[in-house]
């Protein structure tokens, strides 16, 4: 069964009768009556899904191999993430509050879309527009010293840090995932394994194997709360110390602090056992704070690992950070490294001319990070008031309609729980459940995406302008509702 209407082809709006729910759930019934469009919108829905002609799957299809690819080329050809095929029709029909109010709503990528006003503001400022002629020309693929040198005063500053942080330590390239991709090929050699728990940020998988066939030995994080696990996905040194106990030539191990799917913030103390934890074992920790300023509860603080008065392991600990979440400018393409550790500086030097930044665009990030008064007194305080307003809008909904999820004050989105949409507990269930929402024009990630271990959790982006998540809250219910009855439907 692909699309979840039309597991019974003859089912109509009319005949959707009411069955015992798997699990002995809520009824549909008594969820906000009066905020859906009413039974007019329910059976257009329920009829739409209905008429859903083209099977996903042969949509999904992969592509044949190619006579002019090598097998790697063919391979890194035919490779398609999980939810591939949403993103290829969200880039074909892209949702427009007035081209195109009909278009799919993208809440399944990690962006922050509420502050385009500061930061065209600040980006067209006349600091902006500069050329002189070192910035037209080749340089240090590490980033240029001006931009490292800003690089690392805003980290020593924002990270806390007790000593100043060096310039010659930081490695600037298009992206944190580049930075994954080329850590990964100069720690590891193929076939060795880093060792991450899950469910994380899935894109890590592509990065660090597409060019360097390092793989990803998964650490499993359980989502039922126990008398020892007093939270869901739970990470602890025990369950790392396990996972490295089966896994075989791990050199590393990813720590992502606030993490993502799950918007955790790990405080210090959990944060040196996993590095002690890393140390005792030899492995490189590599530490993602990608949303370390992208925290938007006063009463919690993230707490950077460069903040300790010494790491336990300086030379394999490797912080990353970016551009892309806290400044919410991902399509500028500019992610951080900050390692004490001199012989991987060389080495990604080394690559850093396949993932350099346009000399302007590190001109113009300098000029950013240097600006203290803007970050400080207009960028982060409005931001992060956004970031909680609409966190509290899509957490009211996703309370107001019964669904579980983790209520955490960091990053762009919300790790929810829809297990009880799922007709049983698969992943093929899950998909289905995520093409439902795809196909009335919500694209969403899934937890598979994320190799969690049990299906039904997915991950809801609410960094979106209000307009749109003010169109959605009509949307996601009229979804919940139609799972609903389908779930019950005989
Ligand atoms: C935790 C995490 N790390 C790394 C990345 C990649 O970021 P960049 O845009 O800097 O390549 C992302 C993007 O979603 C992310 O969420």
């Amino acid at each position: 069964t692909l699309e979840l209407p039309n597991k019974e082809s003859n089912q109509t709006p009319a005949n959707v009768r009411h069955r015992k729910h798997r699990r002995g759930g809520r009824s549909s019934q008594g969820h906000g009556s009066g905020r859906c469009s009413g039974r007019e919108s329910l059976d257009k829905a329920l009829a739409s899904f209905l008429n859903w002609q083209q099977s996903a799957e042969e949509r999904a299809e992969a592509p044949s191999p190619s006579v002019y690819l090598s097998k790697r080329g063919n391979s890194i050809r035919q490779h398609q993430g999980t939810l591939q095929e949403g993103f290829v029709q969200y880039a074909a029909n892209k949702y427009h509050v007035t081209d195109n109010p009909e278009g799919i709503i993208n809440l399944g990528t990690s962006e922050n879309k509420l502050c385009y006003d500061l930061l065209h503001a600040r980006l067209t400022r006349p600091d902006m527009l500069y050329v002189e002629p070192s910035l037209l020309q080749y340089s240090d693929w590490t980033g240029r010293t001006f931009l490292r040198e800003e690089v690392a005063k805003f980290l020593t500053h924002y990270c806390g840090s007790p000593k100043t942080l060096n310039a010659d330590n930081v490695v600037v390239m298009n992206g944190c995932g580049s930075l994954f991709s080329c850590v990964a090929a100069v720690i590891c050699d193929p076939k060795d394994a880093i060792l991450i728990p899950t469910p994380f940020y899935g894109v890590i998988t592509d990065d660090v194997d597409l060019y360097s066939d390092v793989k990803l030995f998964h650490v499993h994080l359980d989502c039922e709360v126990t008398i020892k696990d007093y939270r869901a996905f739970h990470l602890t040194v025990e369950k790392l110390e396990e996972g490295l106990t089966k896994a075989k030539q791990e050199v590393a191990v990813i720590l992502m602090n606030p993490h993502n799917p799950l918007a955790e913030i790990y405080t210090p103390e959990e944060m040196i056992a996993f590095l002690e934890f890393a140390k005792r074992n030899d492995l490189h920790a590599i530490v993602d704070e990608l949303y370390m300023l992208t925290v938007f509860d006063e009463s919690v603080t993230f707490h950077s690992v460069l903040s300790l008065d010494s790491l336990p392991d300086p030379l394999r600990t490797h912080v990353m950070w970016g551009l892309s979440k806290d400044f919410a400018m991902s399509g500028i393409r500019a992610g951080t490294l900050y390692t004490e550790n001199r012989e991987l500086v060389e080495a990604l030097a080394q690559l850093g001319c396949f993932h350099g930044i346009p000399g302007t665009v590190q001109h113009q990030v300098a000029q950013l990070l240097q600006d203290r008064a803007w970050i400080d007194n207009e960028f982060l305080p409005e931001n992060r008031r956004r970031l909680k307003a609409a966190h509290s809008f899509l957490t009211g909904e996703l309370r107001s309609m019964g669904i579980p999820f983790l209520d955490r004050p960091a990053a762009l989105f919300v790790w929810a729980d829809l297990r009880e949409y799922l007709q049983e507990s698969s992943f093929q269930e899950e998909l289905n459940l995520w093409r439902c929402f795809l196909r009335h024009n919500v694209l969403l990630s899934c937890g598979q995406a994320f190799s969690c271990s049990t299906p039904g959790w997915f991950r809801i982006v609410f960094a979106d302008q209000h307009l749109h998540l003010g169109g959605l809250s009509q949307h996601l219910y009229l979804l919940f509702i139609l799972c609903k009855l389908y779930l019950f439907s005989v």
